[in-house]
């Protein structure tokens, strides 16, 4: 084992390193990493949204200097926090308000109430061309967008007075085709714009056989009313009218989430940290498995999964660090801060061998840069790479191709 281990190092260290890590010596003892190609997220401007794609080079970091901005056709919105005060960043409360599968991105208009679709260009993925017109989402102030590659089938995810779920079918050309007459309605009470955090919807996805999609849903600890998971059964293409809701116990806020098998999620919970859950795919019951307290976490909301390491990565908007969970045991693993000075971070995504996150604050958005190739409990700050004088605080999303 000694030996095989040496031989690694020293394979590795003949390697010139192209990481400017802050600490080359540490950096160069794991392998450079495979790049993704491209990071996008949305500027989610009420007096117009686009989608910003920012090339990936070859060490992981993102290029600042060459982003593109495409328009979606659509408004931006942001919900209330208590007393009138307009939210962001995190103004949508939500994850997954862009998402990328296949070579096509999608994204809400949280202040129009569409969905846009834009195929990417892969051998230029800042290259973006929407497909057919902005889809109405049968309700108010979407927040988050879901893709299935077997069903070809999107759906959407609205938090405001109107709620619900409504579905399109996909097709790379012709766009986004409604699948629904209105919106399944989850009737949680909100306003548009919503008041949240607490009390808004959190999160769309599908598991990774289509045979479920799941919606989050935050608690309102100050009214006493329960967050839940509702769970829409997919029946011969279809997905179901009616959910299979429960409330996983001890759970306070359930927020961004990540499915890591058909069966198994780790859920953030603004509340106190992270939550495994586990879905009976029989009875479409998700039950609380492992609940994990995060030391001195504020509001831990966003998640990235990494197959490679096994681990899920999640923020929190008021405390500058990554914690690292491992899917498998739901616990912490490590954890690294962030020696940018930023106050927190929203939204995080794995491409390839990195993780980016994104912290947008008034007049800048930041894009801090991890390296994962050590493999898990191993994580390194590549850096952080910002983007002035356009996109600001309420900017939200991000994905990967
Ligand atoms: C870099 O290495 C020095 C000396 O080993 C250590 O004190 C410091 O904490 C390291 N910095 C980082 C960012 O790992
Ligand atoms: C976007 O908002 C502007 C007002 O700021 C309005 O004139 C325009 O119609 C809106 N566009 C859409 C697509 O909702
Ligand atoms: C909050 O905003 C609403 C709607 O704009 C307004 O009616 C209300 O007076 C405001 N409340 C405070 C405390 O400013």
């Amino acid at each position: 084992m000694r030996s095989f281990i040496s031989i690694v190092v020293a394979a590795f260290s003949l390697t010139p390193y192209a990481l400017a890590a802050p600490n080359g010596s540490r950096a160069g003892q794991c392998p450079p990493g495979r790049p993704a190609r491209a990071l996008y997220f949305q500027t989610n401007m009420r007096s117009g949204n686009s989608i910003v794609a920012v090339p990936i080079m070859s060490n992981g970091a993102v290029d600042t200097n060459k982003y593109s901005t495409h328009a979606t056709g659509g408004n931006g919105s942001a919900g209330m926090e208590a007393m009138n005060v307009t939210a962001g960043p995190d103004p949508l409360f939500s994850q997954d308000s862009v998402i990328v599968k296949d070579n096509m991105l999608f994204a809400v208009n949280a202040g129009s109430n569409t969905l846009t679709m834009f195929n990417i260009n892969p051998r230029h993925p800042t290259c973006l061309t929407m497909v057919g017109e902005p889809a109405s989402t049968m309700g108010d102030f979407p927040v988050a967008v879901a893709y299935s590659r077997k069903l070809k089938m999107a759906c959407v995810l609205n938090s405001g007075a109107s709620d619900g779920v409504a579905c399109y079918s996909v097709s790379a050309r012709t766009g986004l085709r409604p699948l629904d007459k209105s919106a399944r309605k989850l009737n949680i009470g909100q306003s548009t714009p919503p008041v949240g955090p607490t009390g808004t919807v959190s999160d769309i996805f599908f598991t990774p056989d289509s045979k479920s999609l799941i919606v989050i849903v935050k608690g309102n600890p100050p009214t006493g009313v329960a967050g839940f998971v509702a769970v829409y059964p997919v029946q011969n293409g279809k997905i179901s009218t009616t959910p299979v809701k429960s409330n996983p116990t001890g759970s306070v806020a359930l927020f961004g989430s990540s499915m890591i098998s058909n069966t198994e999620i780790i859920a953030t919970d603004a509340g106190f940290g992270t939550m495994k859950l586990k879905l009976n795919p029989k009875t479409h019951v998700v039950d609380a498995e492992v609940k994990t307290t995060i030391a001195g976490q504020a509001a831990t909301c966003w998640t990235a999964y990494s197959p490679k390491t096994e681990s899920v990565y999640v923020t929190d908007i008021k405390m500058n660090r990554i914690e690292e969970i491992n899917a498998c045991t739901g616990k912490v693993v490590s954890a690294l801060d962030f020696t940018n000075g930023n106050v927190g971070n929203i939204d995080d995504i794995v491409g390839g061998d990195f993780l980016y996150t994104l912290s947008p604050s008034n007049g800048k958005v930041d894009i801090a840069v991890v390296s994962l190739a050590c493999g898990q409990g191993k994580m390194k700050e590549l850096g952080t790479f910002s983007i002035r004088n356009g996109p600001d605080q309420f900017s939200q999303g991000l994905a990967v191709l």
